[in-house]
């Protein structure tokens, strides 16, 4: 069966303050025991075709060269196939990038989140912005051209200047795709329990998001997600897997599944993982997922594959309000698609819900 791979790499030097990613902080290596668990679970999947190759985290760029050949030489790589990794620029060094790059890495999404210092040191990165740029400049030198960066909106005292200046930043630097998040104070971070003064409101994460989508077009990338930019043909192809309910197998802690529209996941926990726990079943994909999922995309829902796949149609009234909506200019309905602007994606949570009671 033809798939994405997502494989979790659930270590960091240090746990960032506002991150609940399942990760180990105090890790300035993957343990070999890890990448074997990694190698045997891989292994016990014949017939699993890899469309594309994600090393998520976690940080994998803790990873060494070595063993991110270890694992793609254990996975059957479709020939084109798109091989991600993620990484933080703390730890990336000329010799691990080239190393990277031979192993068959085509993709790096860089963890830049802001170039200013102070808001780095809040964020309890370990990074400055001069190692971010020097982690694009080594990329390039070592042969990437497909390089993202990902960005954090809303930080403690934040301006538009922060915003433009990081993305002014990544595009200087080579960057043809850039992921931009609002920030989100997630419970059990210290964040949540010590949260810094001068983080921005709703409102003003709201301002901050608009703001961003308008410097990015004016920028020349496209928005082709709700928090995704790129140059034409550069979209993430494994990230557009998950939002298309297309087929992708997750391997280790805290990674999810779908497979053949059932969902499972790995629990949070690396030894038992490293043991040989087995993921537990998670239900399978309904029209919910289709609605909130399809939103998240500019191509938006299209109400063919709503009626042909889920046998479901928008009732008159829904119908009446997406129509209110699309006055608004919150959404636009072209072609049978349902395609959200940036202010409507701002509300998706709100519009597909709506959209999620009033179908029959
Ligand atoms: C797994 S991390 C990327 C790789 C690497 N661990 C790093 O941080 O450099 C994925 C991205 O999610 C975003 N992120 C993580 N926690 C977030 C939060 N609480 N709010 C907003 N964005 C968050 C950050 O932009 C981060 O780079
Ligand atoms: S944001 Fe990235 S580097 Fe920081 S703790 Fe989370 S996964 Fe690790």
């Amino acid at each position: 069966m033809e798939a994405g791979l997502y494989i979790h790499i659930p270590y960091c030097k240090k746990k960032c303050n506002y991150c609940d990613f399942y990760s180990c902080g105090g890790c300035d290596i993957v343990p070999q025991e890890y990448v074997d668990a990694v190698v045997r679970e891989i292994g016990s999947h014949r017939g699993l075709k890899c469309k594309t190759v994600y090393f998520g985290g976690g940080t994998p760029s803790l990873l060494t060269a070595n063993q991110v050949k270890q694992i793609l030489a254990v996975a059957d790589i479709m020939p084109g196939a798109e091989i991600t990794l993620e990484a933080n620029p703390d730890t990336l060094t000329q010799e691990k990038l080239d190393g990277y790059y031979a192993a068959g890495v085509n993709r790096l999404s860089i963890g830049v989140q802001t170039v200013y210092d102070k808001s780095l040191q809040v964020l309890g990165r370990i990074h400055s912005a001069e190692k971010a740029g020097q982690a694009f400049d080594m990329a390039r030198a070592a042969g990437f051209v497909n390089i993202s960066g990902d960005v954090m909106l809303g930080l403690d005292n934040y301006s538009v200047e922060e915003m433009k200046d990081t993305i002014d930043f990544l595009i200087d630097h080579g960057a043809v795709h850039i992921s931009a998040y609002l920030l989100k104070v997630e419970e059990g971070t210290p964040f949540y329990t010590n949260r810094p003064e001068n983080l921005a409101t709703e409102e003003e994460l709201a301002d901050y998001y608009l703001a961003c989508c308008e410097y990015m077009a004016e920028k020349g990338f496209i928005q082709y997600e709700i928090s995704n930019f790129c140059h034409e043909g550069y979209h993430s192809r494994h990230n557009s897997i998950y939002w298309q309910l297309d087929n992708y197998l997750g391997i280790g802690p805290s990674a999810h599944s779908c497979m053949d529209g059932k969902r499972f996941y790995y629990e949070r926990n690396v030894d038992a993982f490293i043991k040989g726990c087995q993921p537990v079943a998670d239900g399978e994909v309904d029209a919910d997922d289709y609605i909130m999922l399809s939103l998240r995309l500019k191509t938006g829902l299209d109400i063919n594959t709503l009626k042909e796949k889920w046998w479901l149609e928008i009732d008159s009234r829904t119908m009446k309000k997406l129509e209110i909506y699309r006055r608004q200019g919150v959404l636009t309905i072209e072609n049978n698609c349902i395609s959200l602007t940036p202010a409507g994606f701002l509300a998706e949570n709100v519009i597909a819900s709506d959209i999620m009671s009033g179908v029959e």
